[in-house]
């Protein structure tokens, strides 16, 4: 059988080379393609990051309108899609929702499903691109019990995402626009993150030849979980947890130091940043701008800078190089902006889409081999069969 590397959770394997984000978890440092996160974040928007991301250069004017057209094109959900969303229950979980109804889009878009050059993927990508926005904000009127929106394709990508999510029908609503630039600035910080869990599931899937809907909708849940997009919601509801609890940040370290106790700090620690994670570093200063903005002194805020204080100071954390990352200030701005806490991770998933799709794109453009890891065999050794009246 040859030798096997063995290297589980892939800690210091390489799966494909990539021309998108760049990651150096010592510096602190992170490039979408080339271009420093701290500038992309200052400077540019979703929409323009959305093609960097997946076509590898900053637009023209003229090529970023004809981007966001194609999008456009694109924001009708099919009337089945509303039939199914409608028949989960309340209470569902909307990252269900979502990784349900993007799976779906498959039976609604057969024909983008087997893509072999690159405008057919690229039409694949722009259809996701325009339903998946529409679907995400349904499933956040659902858990809510409100109307589906529908997509005013008058507004940007970032500010008709959000009026889907809020628009409440009065006449002349209007999204504010100093909350609608800290959501594209936290679409912006969430766009890729190179080999991550969720891309790299999004390629396992595709290198099938899965088609782009059941590999982001494998995205998505691989994003789901705690220790990965997860972790947002999980961030706050410990936060809240704490508060609840009397505010004793010391109990709560005490708790994750306990090798006996399953305990985590969530929205700590980083597979591959090991002194800072640049995106939370801007994030929270974001979040100390939305608050100050819509004026809510939020004493989770006080919680979430003394527990990061604390486990600056602390030697398990310094040993372990454990850094508040991305999902740790997110959840504070989310809540500020009235976000229901399950949609947390839904709102990574809107900005991790041109992401996944750059992922899934650049891995079909360079014929990357179907993924296929092997293992160490550790079970019984040839045996013969027992027949059941034996055992
Ligand atoms: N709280 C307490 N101890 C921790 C934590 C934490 N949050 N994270 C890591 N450790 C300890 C861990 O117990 C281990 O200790 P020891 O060496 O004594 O066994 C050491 O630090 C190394 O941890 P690891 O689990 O081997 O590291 P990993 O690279 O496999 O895991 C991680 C990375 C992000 C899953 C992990 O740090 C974690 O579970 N963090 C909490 C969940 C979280 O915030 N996830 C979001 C990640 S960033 C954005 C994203 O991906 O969506």
């Amino acid at each position: 059988t040859g030798l096997i590397t063995m290297d589980p959770g892939y800690k210091n394997t390489g799966s494909c080379e990539s021309k998108i984000t760049f990651l150096d978890g010592e510096e602190g440092k992170l490039l979408y393609r080339g271009y420093p996160i701290e500038q992309i974040a200052d400077q540019s928007n979703f929409e323009e990051v959305m093609y960097l991301l997946i076509k590898g250069e900053l637009p023209t004017q003229e090529q970023l309108d004809g981007f966001v057209a194609d999008i456009r094109k694109n924001t009708e959900v099919a009337e089945e899609i509303v039939t199914m969303l409608n028949a989960f229950p309340q209470g569902s979980h909307p990252m269900a929702i979502i990784s349900s109804l993007t799976s779906a889009l498959s039976v609604f878009n057969a024909d983008k499903i087997n893509v072999a050059t690159e405008e057919e993927m690229y039409e694949a990508a722009v259809t996701l691109l325009g339903q998946f926005p529409v679907i995400a904000a349904w499933s956040q009127r659902k858990i809510k019990g409100l109307p589906l929106t529908k997509s005013d394709n008058s507004l940007s990508y970032v500010e008709n995402f959000y009026q889907m999510l809020f628009n409440d029908g009065s006449e002349g609503y209007k999204a504010d626009p100093t909350i609608v630039d800290a959501f594209d600035k936290l679409l912006i910080l969430h766009a890729d993150h190179e080999q991550n869990c969720s891309a790299s599931t999004v390629r396992l899937v595709g290198s099938s030849h899965a088609g782009i809907f059941a590999s982001i909708a494998a995205g998505i849940s691989a994003l789901w979980g705690p220790l990965h997009g997860g972790a947002n919601q999980a961030v706050l509801e410990m936060l809240e947890a704490i508060q609840n609890d009397g505010g004793d940040v010391a109990k709560y370290i005490g708790k994750a130091k306990d090798k006996e106790d399953p305990f985590r700090l969530m929205g700590f620690g980083h597979r591959v940043y090991k002194n800072f994670d640049p995106r939370a570093r801007i994030i929270k200063v974001a979040a100390d701008n939305v608050l100050s903005t819509l004026g809510i002194e939020d004493p989770i805020l006080d919680i979430a800078r003394g527990l990061e204080q604390a486990c600056l100071e602390d030697d398990y954390f310094k040993a372990r190089k454990l850094y508040p990352n991305v999902d740790f200030y997110s959840g504070i701005i989310y809540k500020a902006l009235q976000i229901p806490t399950e949609m947390f991770t839904v709102m990574f998933a809107v900005g991790r889409l041109p992401g996944w799709i750059a992922q899934w794109m650049e891995m079909r453009q360079t014929n990357q081999p179907i993924g296929r890891p092997r293992q160490l065999y550790t079970g019984a050794a040839t045996r013969d069969y027992v027949e059941m009246s034996a055992r």
